[in-house]
């Protein structure tokens, strides 16, 4: 329970730090008067914070221990939604959202790693999609609390509201029991298995599981080396790090972030963007429950390749509809809406959760940790770059040719899919890596 509340409470923060730029960076940008490249960096000092707390997350995550680095994570996000709410600069705010980037960028390497080590057997699985739900809510509470805020043009309460759930998450991060699994790592095998009895229903289902990550520890996890010796793991840590520029070149995060932007480019007035970007944030979220229910029934390429199909064809109409211009009438307005919400439904059902289940699937057990951690930066990096350059893109291609560029990328990735994803629906994690060993080709380890 206190690891599903957990896993709850952290991808909640990753959501609500996503989501809540989209509505003040309008009003920030009145009060500060900042130009484009000034709005990029306030959105994406939060994604270069995240890259580094990523990077940094697997040594404090050893060093420290899996709660002790969440409590850590917990206190810098509080910190760093304080420093919003006062910075009176750009350059301060700038400094504020690198801070609550380095508490997701920690939360978001952590949290699961430490939800995989306390959950039991049954209860693993579906934890990473409802993780992904979780980031979904948060985002659609914070495009709800901005539309709410809009009206009185409070940007500082917008951004400082999260230190609520982030307090929530430190006070509650505090009573978690230590991962056993860290705990065996670091030789305290009483601990371990007195925490693990807490966990457990019984104390042989403990002892009996103690041995397990005995045995499973015999293995010494290895990165860097491993990845410069075998070519195979150097495979899978590609693939890693592709899918995560795959997700993120969607242009997923430019809807999440510029929503009310692409809206008044539309020719919604401030109204309508703020709420038309609450649906958007409605539908992702709607969404995510039909991976949940298929990923298992339908398979990992055929949902990403008709998610990828959906998104070049919500994107192509989008380009469309702007090379209109705004004066088209209230039917474009719907219209846009429309393909915008087509785009979110498509990403949200695909690669929003499939990418992270993939990630966690292909990396082979020795170099989990190593893997996963470089997946997670590209995810991040790639997420500040699409941030960084689309109010420029905008400026420069135009509205509608940076739409076009973005479908054009969905419909190279059905491509990408399927030269390079492999199949994982139903296929256990230790037949995986034999393949990948064996140097089968990566779309074949699945077969
Ligand atoms: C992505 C985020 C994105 C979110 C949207 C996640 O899978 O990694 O970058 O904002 O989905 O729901």
């Amino acid at each position: 329970m206190l690891a599903a509340i957990l896993a709850a409470v952290a991808g909640l923060m990753f959501g609500l730090d996503i989501g809540v730029i989209s509505g003040a960076l309008g009003f920030i940008a009145k009060e500060f008067q900042a130009s484009d490249t000034a709005q990029e960096w306030i959105v994406s000092s939060m994604m270069f914070g995240a890259a580094v707390g990523a990077l940094a997350a697997g040594r404090l995550s050893y060093g420290l221990g899996r709660k002790k680095a969440l409590v850590f994570s917990a206190a810098l996000f509080v910190l760093g939604a304080i420093c919003c709410v006062i910075a009176h600069s750009i350059t301060l705010l700038i400094v504020a959202r690198a801070i609550l980037g380095l508490a997701i960028g920690i939360a978001s390497f952590v949290a699961p790693l430490y939800i995989s080590e306390v959950a039991d057997e049954q209860r693993r699985g579906s934890l990473i999609s409802v993780y992904q739900l979780m980031i979904t809510i948060g985002i659609l509470l914070a495009f709800i609390s901005d539309a709410l805020f809009a009206y009185s043009g409070a940007w500082r309460w917008m951004l400082g509201i999260v230190a609520v759930p982030g307090a929530v998450f430190l006070v509650g991060s505090l009573f978690l029991p230590d991962s056993p699994r860290w705990l065996m790592l670091r030789g305290r095998h009483d601990e371990a298995l007195e925490t693990l009895a807490s966990l457990r229903t019984t104390r042989e289902e403990a002892e009996s599981e103690i041995r397990d990550i005995a045995a499973g520890l015999q293995q010494k996890q290895r990165g860097f080396s491993l990845f410069l010796e075998n070519p195979n793991f150097r495979r899978s840590v590609m693939l890693g790090i592709g899918l995560q520029i795959v997700q993120q070149l969607t242009g997923i995060n430019i809807v999440m972030y510029y929503a009310p932007r692409i809206f008044e480019v539309a020719g919604f007035g401030q109204d309508g963007q703020m709420w038309g970007t609450a649906i958007v944030g409605l539908v992702n979220m709607l969404a995510t429950f039909i991976a949940i229910g298929f990923v298992d029934r339908w398979g990992r390429r055929p949902m990403l390749i008709a998610g990828f199909i959906i998104m070049a064809v919500g994107m192509g109409a989008l380009a469309i509809l702007l090379s209109l211009g705004q004066d088209s009438g209230t039917m474009m307005h719907y219209l846009s809406v429309g393909v915008l919400l087509l785009f979110i439904t498509g990403f949200a059902f695909s690669a929003g959760p499939l990418i992270w289940v993939l990630c966690a699937e292909v990396q082979p057990l020795q170099g989990r940790d190593f893997g996963i951690a470089c997946s997670t930066f590209t995810n991040w990096i790639a997420n500040m770059i699409v941030g960084a350059t689309f109010l420029t893109l905008l400026g420069t291609l135009g509205a509608s040719h940076t739409f076009w560029l973005y479908a054009a990328l969905n419909a190279v990735f059905i491509l990408v899919t399927l030269a390079f994803v492999p199949e994982t629906r139903g296929v256990s994690l230790e037949s995986l890596e034999r393949k990948l060993n064996q140097g089968v080709r990566l779309r074949d380890i699945g077969r």
